[in-house]
């Protein structure tokens, strides 16, 4: 009985990815290269060990691929005569980085796969993973399947990305454009538990808006923020920028966050947005769990599946007919 339960089960599973339509799958992989998921895991753990920070970069990669037109490796794609895509945009210009350790990743699972069979969106979306564990985190399992876009934009990266100068309102509409609740916003900001900030994404806050930041924090941050100039300095975006931990969510309570949109998650007037901070602050189980269930969500975005799209071979461009 459960055999069979679990047989219609499976002709079913064996019909949808068949018919191509939307669904993912965590062994997508398994048949077509089983090698696929423990070649990308070697290649992140080697980058991570070799620089912390590019953990925190790849992890971003991921999340402005999502944001637009849905995870589709769009991000990847270099500029073209005909065509100029999502690298050049304000919130990545001069600011991702990783694509050489996507490269990398690519590379390597091509000779590994004895081809190319896995796409670069599913590459990001598991080097997310793999860089959230190599640096402490939980693991979850990564829903595969996604397939390649064939262009990009830089305007859909310009308007979809949301930017360190919104307030709350404003953050609350673009993660639900994406179909993203308040609560995916607060814990997938959890996503600066990583990283770093450049200067000039936080300085007016800081020479504008001191009230909201713990004086301690605020001097410090003025010292490496100086009100002209150094606009490439580097300040971490909490406490512990290479290790996932719910530092993040104890600095918000704090008047300790780096970003203007960081503060905004925590304003002390006790909204939803101030519980869900000091819930997470204080339950790093729940952080845990809640993360990487909203990592899978956003790793949902809108994937093209079946036969839309295509496995690039190279990353940064689209395949030659
Ligand atoms: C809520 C809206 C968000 C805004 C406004 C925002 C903005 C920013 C900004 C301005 C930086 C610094 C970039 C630079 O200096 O070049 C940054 C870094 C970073 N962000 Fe976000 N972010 C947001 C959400 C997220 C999410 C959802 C994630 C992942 C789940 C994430 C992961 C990261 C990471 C890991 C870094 C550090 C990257 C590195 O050091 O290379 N961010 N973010
Ligand atoms: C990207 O950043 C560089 C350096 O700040 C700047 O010179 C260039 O104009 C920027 N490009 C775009 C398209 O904004
Ligand atoms: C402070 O805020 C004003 C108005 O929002 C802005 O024009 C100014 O550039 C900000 N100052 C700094 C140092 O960023």
């Amino acid at each position: 009985m459960a055999f069979l339960a679990w047989l219609a089960v499976m002709a079913a599973a064996a019909f949808v990815s068949a018919s191509g339509s939307g669904e993912l799958t965590p062994d997508f992989y398994s048949e077509t290269c089983p090698q696929a998921l423990t070649t990308i895991k070697l290649v992140v753990g080697a980058a991570v060990l070799n620089e912390p920070r590019m953990g925190a970069s790849l992890v971003r990669l991921h999340f402005h691929d999502c944001f637009v037109n849905g995870c589709d490796g769009s991000v990847l794609l270099d500029d073209t005569d005909d065509m100029v895509g999502e690298k050049l945009a304000k919130p990545n210009n001069m600011s991702l980085r990783g694509f050489d350790v996507i490269d990398a990743i690519k590379a390597a699972v091509n000779t590994a796969c004895l081809g190319n069979v896995v796409s670069c969106a599913d590459i990001l979306a598991v080097a997310a993973r793999d860089s959230i564990v190599a640096l402490g985190g939980s693991s979850y399992d990564v829903l595969l399947g996604r397939r390649d876009a064939t262009t990009a934009s830089i305007d859909d990266a310009n308007d979809d990305i949301p930017n360190p100068f919104m307030d709350l309102p404003e953050l609350v509409d673009n993660f639900e454009s994406h179909g993203l609740s308040l609560n995916d916003l607060v814990v997938l900001s959890g996503g600066h538990t990583l990283g770093y900030s450049r200067c000039l994404f936080f300085r007016s806050r800081l020479y504008n808006e001191t009230d909201t930041l713990d004086p301690a924090y605020a001097a410090a941050l003025e010292e490496q923020c100086p009100i002209t100039g150094d606009d490439d300095a580097l300040t971490s975006l909490d406490d512990t920028p290479t290790t996932v931990d719910t530092d993040y969510y104890q600095g918000l309570t704090q008047g300790r966050a780096l970003l203007h949109t960081d503060q905004q998650l925590y304003q002390g007037g006790g909204g939803d947005s101030d519980d869900l901070v000091k819930y997470y602050g204080e339950n790093p189980d729940k952080f845990w769990e809640d993360f990487a269930a909203a990592m899978v969500k956003m790793g949902n975005l809108s994937p093209l599946t079946g036969d839309e799209g295509e496995i690039r071979e190279n990353c940064r461009v689209v395949n030659q007919e």
